[in-house]
Formats: structure tokens, sequence, C-alpha cells
């Protein structure tokens, strides 16, 4: 029996129209913008339009994925959104985006891992895809991250942007070096105070605001992502040189530099999209990816690195060889 592979096989991504530069914020906020490019990397951010959804994100950026890879709604099997700021309670996300798509027969549900919901997405999918309950999946990051801010809280509500990315997964059985190379995922619920939203349907039927320890949370990240990105490594047999872009989760341009510092990579093997998309949590790595595959940086063969942490805390790696063999 061949060995299954995963591939990735296209992405795209949809950010909303609406800009919002620092001196934006700044005109209603206690801040300024050398303060938030200096901390944070952060210029500008999108922001959805009053009556636009998540969904409506993530059913325009997964359209464009599907262009991308000359495949029809009918072609997908699964459906998995990772978001935070879902439409609605229930039903999730992901129903009313394979509705808006038309993509019927697919299975649809939502994934809670806030920043690393993409990674986690990506895993699960994986491992649906391996187990047979398809071909073909949609793993799409979308958020509007603004509808939990609180603007009476500088240390938060200057650091998140809105916007979707959708990845096309494939399930493939030629035996090649291609697609889903590793995963790894974790979590350790004895943070959740350092990073949480302060509102829900079981404690306070409130939506409720985002509410971080920000200096804990970036203690915290430089350390668990590398180590994570050993574990990923060290799965799938590679090195750091192997990598050709690390696709990092944009939270902090600090955090970033930091982790290309560990792997030891250079400058130019990093997307970096924090400074015009902010931190838009499970979002922002499929965001960098459509960014640096559109431009053309991200081709055919590469190999990619991808990491993530987020509230729980929850944290994850996945190493991935995007597109398909010749
Ligand atoms: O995606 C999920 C994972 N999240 C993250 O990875 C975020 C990790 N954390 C961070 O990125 C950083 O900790 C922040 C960007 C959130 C904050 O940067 P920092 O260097 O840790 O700043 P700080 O919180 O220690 O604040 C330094 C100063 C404080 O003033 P004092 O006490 O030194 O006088 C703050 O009150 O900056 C002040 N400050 C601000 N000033 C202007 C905090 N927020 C602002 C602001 N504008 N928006």
């Amino acid at each position: 029996m061949s060995k299954q592979t995963v591939l990735m096989t296209a992405v795209g991504s949809y950010l909303p129209a609406n800009v919002v530069t620092n001196d934006d914020l700044s005109a209603c906020v206690d801040t300024s913008d050398e303060w938030i490019r200096r901390r944070t990397g952060i210029t500008q951010r999108h922001f959805v339009a009053d009556g636009e959804t998540t969904a409506d994100l993530a059913s325009k950026a997964a359209t464009k994925a599907l262009y991308q890879a000359g495949l029809g709604a009918s072609d997908i099997d699964l459906i998995i959104v990772a978001t935070t700021t879902p439409d609605n309670t229930f039903p999730s996300t992901a129903t009313k985006v394979q509705h808006q798509l038309g993509a019927s027969g697919a299975i649809a549900f939502d994934i809670q891992a806030v920043c690393a919901g993409f990674i986690y997405a990506v895993d699960v999918a994986d491992a649906m895809l391996r187990g047979g309950r398809g071909r073909r999946a949609l793993v799409i990051g979308a958020e509007s991250f603004s509808k939990l801010l609180d603007w009476q809280d500088r240390t938060t509500c200057v650091l998140f942007g809105d916007g979707a990315g959708a990845v096309i997964l494939e399930i493939d059985e030629k035996d090649s070096d291609f697609g889903i190379r590793s995963s790894v995922l974790h979590a350790d619920g004895a943070y959740r105070d350092i990073l949480y939203v302060d509102g829900g349907p079981s404690s306070n039927q409130d939506v409720g605001y985002v509410r971080m320890e920000g200096k804990e949370v970036f203690r915290h990240a430089i350390e668990k992502l590398a180590a994570v990105m050993d574990e990923a490594l060290t799965a799938a047999d590679m090195q750091p040189q192997d990598i050709d872009w690390l696709v990092p989760h944009q939270a902090n341009i600090r955090i970033i530099d930091g982790m290309q510092k560990k792997m030891q990579l250079p400058n130019d093997k990093v997307v970096r999209t924090v400074d015009q998309h902010a931190n838009t949590s499970a979002a922002s790595i499929p965001l960098a990816l459509a960014t640096a595959v559109d431009d053309g940086r991200v081709k055919n063969g590469d190999v990619l690195a991808m990491e993530a942490i987020g509230g729980g805390l929850v944290w994850g790696a996945a190493l991935v060889k995007y597109g398909r063999p010749a």
C-alpha cells in the first residue's frame, strides 16, 4: 500500500477594506505611532465594517483558495474554521461558510485555539484526511478580533486586527516528500489567566474583552515556540537549514525576530506581515502565507515552518513542503 501524505496545495486570503493606522488610534486612545511601532512593529490593521462577519471574511478567503487550486466547492469534503470570534455561539462559523460556498457535502466545524488555531486546525485536518474522512479540506483561520477589544485598555486595543486566510489540504497517494511533514501541539491551562476574554455564555453571558499580561505572554512565547519548533524539526528529521520560509504567527515583531535568531535563519527567510495586519489571531499565519505566495516569495516545493502561541496557553508548530510534486 502506498504511503498517504497530505499536501498543502493553495492559499487564499481576505482583508476587510477598512484600514486603521496607528495615528488613527492615537486620535482616540492614549497611545502613539512611535510606541506601537517600537514595541510591536505594527503600523496598521484592518477592521471589519458594520454587518461584516467572520464567516464573510472566511468565505472570501476560501473562495480565493479554491480558485487558486482550480477546485469547486463540491470538491471539498471537510471545512474547519479556526476562530475565536464566531458569528454566533452556535451554529459554528464553519457551517455558515459551508452554506455560503455551496459545499453542501462537506463536514464542517470550528476549532477554538485562539492564535494557535490555524496550527491546531491543520493538525486535525491532516489526521482526518489520513483517517479516511475525505480527500480535500479547507482549513481557514478567520477573525473579527476588533469585536473583542476594550477601547479603554491601551495595552491590548492597539495590538489586533481582522482578516482571514484559507488553505487547501489534499490527500496524495504518491510517496513524495511534499505536504505536512510534521505537526506538534501543546496546551497548558495553568496559564489561562495571562491571556483570556472576560466573558462567555456559561460564565457571565457576555461577549467580553481580551485581557492580557503582555510581558508574561511574551516571556512564554519565545521559550515555548523555540521548543516546539525543535520538536517539529526532530519529528520531520529536518534541520533549521532545510527551511525555506519561517511563516510565524504575527503577534509582535520582537517575537518573530527572536525566533529568527533562535533558529539562526537569515532575515530574508522570514515572512513578516505584522506591520500591515497586526495580530489577527488564527488568521495570521494563512494571511502571511498568502502574502508570500502572492508576491512570489513562496514557491512550489518550498519548506515552510509555521508556529503560533495563544491564550490557554496553547501552542504548536508545523513543517510543510508547500505545493504538489511534479
Ligand atoms: O497572539 C497571542 C500572543 N500574544 C503575544 O504574543 C503578545 C506578547 N506581548 C507583547 O507583545 C508585549 O508584551 C506588548 C506589546 C503587549 C507590550 O510590550 P512591553 O514592552 O511588554 O510593554 P509593557 O506592557 O511592559 O508596557 C511598557 C510601558 C508601560 O508604561 P510604564 O509602566 O513603563 O510607565 C505601559 O503603561 O508602556 C505603556 N503602554 C503604552 N504606552 C503607549 C502600554 N501600552 C501602551 C500603548 N501606548 N498602547
